[in-house]
């Protein structure tokens, strides 16, 4: 065997390896990242007992869209400022800041208070990017949108349509979670929600400005920590696990606005 036959089969073999991700920084820029049961049953049943008998704080959703947004948007939504709004939204951020998956993709500087919306036959909105910068309803206060959020609060037996539907590089992504579910995607993704033709989709919904703002960086990171999760409950090697964190909190520092 000569020399290149042995390169030719080294490099052969190197690159069809299983356990090799070859990515490029264009792959790692786009992460959509479903968290299962951020709310348990009886959670889940109250919050939509009390969204079903919200009554007039179900105002049309055109009420917070933007230029863009406003002509393609076709949904109710509940009234940011209203008590109920209020109640439900602390109800979701004691759920979530306690959620170390949304943590870990998010990595949060903050959290929108979370609204609620609701679709009915016939009811959808099209394709839009999210606002880049929400003023915080009553504190006036400026948030960066990077992160967009949506929690699913109905059974996806009750209701067809009503997908959000994610555009990336390589396609489209369909979701549609069980209710009590949530899906993290970029705010920077053009998307919608398919119009609905049976039943009705009712959904919590936020932003999040990340502490981390490039969205590769992020993705590094989240997969960078569930990899140090795996190493922890296999017991690895303690000084190269050791290592590892090290290396993951001094990115976080050398990335992050904290
Ligand atoms: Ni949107």
């Amino acid at each position: 065997m000569n020399l290149y036959s042995k390169l030719k089969t080294h490099r052969t073999r190197e690159i069809t390896f299983p356990m090799v991700r070859i990515y490029t920084l264009k792959d790692l820029s786009f992460m959509l990242v479903h968290i299962p049961k951020v709310l348990n049953s009886e959670q889940l049943a109250l919050v939509r007992t009390k969204l079903d008998h919200a009554g007039a704080a179900w105002v049309d959703g055109r009420v917070t869209a933007g230029f863009q947004g406003a002509p393609v948007k076709n949904n109710q939504q509940v009234e940011e400022l209203s008590p109920i709004a209020h109640e439900l939204g602390d109800l979701v951020l004691a759920l979530i800041e306690r959620n170390p998956r949304f943590i870990s993709a998010c990595l949060p500087k903050a959290v929108y208070p979370p609204m609620f919306n609701r679709y009915s036959e016939g009811m959808n909105f099209g394709n839009h990017v999210d606002g880049s910068i929400r003023i915080v309803p009553g504190s006036g206060r400026r948030m960066r949108t990077d992160i967009s959020v949506t929690l699913f609060l109905t059974d996806p037996s009750d209701y067809d349509g009503g997908e959000l539907q994610i555009e990336d590089s390589f396609g489209m992504h369909s979701v549609k979670l069980d209710a009590g579910d949530m899906i993290v995607y970029p705010a920077s993704s053009l998307h919608r929600v398919t119009p609905i033709t049976r039943g009705t989709r009712v959904a919590c919904f936020f932003w999040v400005p990340s502490m981390i703002r490039d969205e590769g960086q992020r993705t590094l990171l989240f997969e960078m920590d569930n990899a140090i999760q795996i190493l922890n409950q296999t017991g690895a090697d303690e000084a190269a696990r050791s290592t590892l964190v090290g290396n993951y909190h001094n990115l976080v520092r050398m990335w992050a606005e904290a």
